[in-house]
């Protein structure tokens, strides 16, 4: 998967023989999600331009120790509309016909029993071939990629922490025996997690 310029030429000079690549590209889709886990929009940095693309495909083929065989995308995480993924898919359609095409993640889970539920795994999944198909990625010999990260492990786990104090002034204040060193996404992220008392869980 190479991602600028410099890597094309450090792979191309690197590889022998014809070494199999992805490109990531920059859709220029911005989903609703925390601006830091954000990484469809033009200005991100991750991946080329829709406008260096073009170039980045064409410096790629004319190394011979490379073999484009598709492209990939990565829009961002926690995204819990599924607009943006067809927005993605028609998108880099336009960049051309390749065997392989990655969608990248972004399928976001609900943290906190406010949030609105996610499409679920099936909706997303079905949006997503049904938007390859109709922009020509489909068919025999391709292989679409996707790479769910947390719609596939979120809520696989929990973090334990105990009580070592509360303390009552204006607010109720719990201090546990973690923090940013074993969390740093609520402070970076402004994620919101629920928190339960782990051996009154059946208690309000
Ligand atoms: C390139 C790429 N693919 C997939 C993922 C997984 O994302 P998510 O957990 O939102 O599905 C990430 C997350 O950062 C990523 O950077």
């Amino acid at each position: 998967m190479v991602d600028n310029f410099d890597e094309i030429e450090r792979l191309g000079r690197l590889s022998k023989n014809a070494q199999d690549v992805l490109i990531r590209v920059t859709p220029d889709v911005r989903g609703e999600t925390h601006e830091k886990i954000s990484t469809g929009q033009a200005d991100s940095k991750f991946g080329f331009s829709m406008g260096d693309a073009p170039a980045a495909i064409e410096r790629i083929r004319s190394i011979e120790g490379l073999a484009l065989r598709g492209l990939h995308a990565h829009i961002g995480s926690q995204l819990l509309e599924l607009e943006p993924f067809r927005r993605e898919v028609a998108e880099i359609a336009t960049l051309g016909d390749y065997p392989v095409w990655d969608l990248g993640g972004g399928l976001g889970v609900a943290y906190t029993e406010e949030q609105a539920s996610p499409p679920a795994i099936e909706e997303y999944v079905g949006t997503l071939v049904r938007a390859a198909r109709e922009h020509g990625m489909g068919g025999s010999g391709k292989r679409l990629l996707i790479e769910p990260g947390r719609a596939l492990v979120a809520n696989a786990g929990v973090t334990l922490y105990t009580v070592e104090s509360v303390k009552r002034n204006v607010s109720t204040w719990v201090a546990v025996d973690g923090g940013m060193s074993d969390n740093l996404r609520p402070m970076l992220y402004g994620a919101a997690y629920e928190a339960h008392v782990a051996d009154r869980s059946s208690a309000a």
